[in-house]
């Protein structure tokens, strides 16, 4: 699979270097708003009073960036996997490349701007990355590229709303540049899914079925992730309904994936296993977002 695509690697690398433009993390950060910290330079300590973000923004930002942190991770499971040679080696280390100034950028204006507690973030950073990322299907180059078609679009949504919901312009500016980013990795990983399923459809199927019903956040290891996820979603920046309609519908519809008419045997039975948990998700996506609603009603009346 992995010979066979390498064409189709290729031709989809040029075509990303060809659109991908370059930008520099240092203009997106407000450095004139940055002061020395407390410790070797004897600075001002950080305080709560001190971050103009709201308490889910600043939620959403650290997800954001730990998950981004964890890209040695990352990498070395393409690495592994697509392998360090050819267009499948151009790319990876072209992706990490790319990806190493969402962290930095993130990073600098956090700290620039007294946004969040730079000891509890450093912490955490040290914990997420100490328990490292794994890739569910460790051999299978397949489920990998459904995965991160995905994966990609999610952090695409997942940055665009949290610069959304931040109240501060420059960091919207940033996540959305970032956002666009992220937006070309899932082209190029969408297109190569597309071959993908014309080589081998069945196999190809089976891959996306799974994928999308186990689907985690790359960030699903952070430290309580649970409670933080559920923050996110109920201020809107990621929900079963943007998770439904922003991320897995674009992808299905564009590769056509529900619609296939060249599959036999499994490839069947994981395309009406996929519909079936798309439809479920759908009504899921609903009742949730009627439940935010009404706890959001509850809580206007209650002020
Ligand atoms: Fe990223
Ligand atoms: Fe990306």
């Amino acid at each position: 699979m992995l010979r066979e695509l390498e064409p189709v690697v290729e031709s989809n690398l040029n075509r990303h270097l060809a659109v991908a433009q370059e930008w520099f993390p240092h203009e997106y950060v407000p450095w004139s708003q940055g002061r020395d910290f407390d410790g070797i330079l004897d600075g001002q300590a950080w305080e709560p009073e001190q971050s103009k973000l709201s308490d889910v923004a600043r939620t959403s930002l650290i997800v954001n960036l730990l998950t981004e942190d964890n890209l040695p991770s990352y990498h070395h499971e393409i690495a592994t996997l697509f392998s360090r040679d050819g267009a499948w080696g151009t790319w990876v280390h072209r992706w990490t490349a790319e990806e190493g100034r969402h962290g930095i950028a993130i990073r600098d204006y956090l700290l620039t701007t007294r946004a969040v507690d730079p000891v509890a973030l450093e912490r955490a950073r040290m914990t997420h990355m100490s328990a490292g990322f794994a890739n569910d299907h460790p051999g299978s180059v397949l489920h990998s590229i459904a995965y991160v078609s995905f994966q990609e679009l999610a952090t695409r949504v997942s940055h665009r709303n949290t610069g959304r919901i931040s109240g501060d312009p420059i960091c919207d500016q940033l996540l959305a540049r970032i956002a666009q980013d992220e937006n070309l990795h899932m082209v190029f990983y969408r297109r190569l899914l597309g071959a993908a399923f014309e080589l081998a459809p069945n196999r190809a199927m089976r891959a996306v079925c799974d994928v999308v019903r186990e689907f985690q956040m790359p960030g699903h290891g952070i430290e309580n992730f649970g409670r933080k996820s559920a923050q996110i979603a109920m201020a809107g920046v990621y929900d079963p309904r943007s998770h439904h309609d922003e991320v897995l519908q674009p992808i299905l519809k564009t590769l056509r994936v529900l619609d296939r008419t060249d599959l036999s045997g499994d490839g069947e039975l994981a395309r009406d296993e996929l519909a079936a948990f798309v439809a479920d998700l759908d009504q899921a996506a609903t009742r949730f977002t009627e439940r935010r609603d009404s706890i959001r009603a509850r809580a206007a009346a209650r002020q």
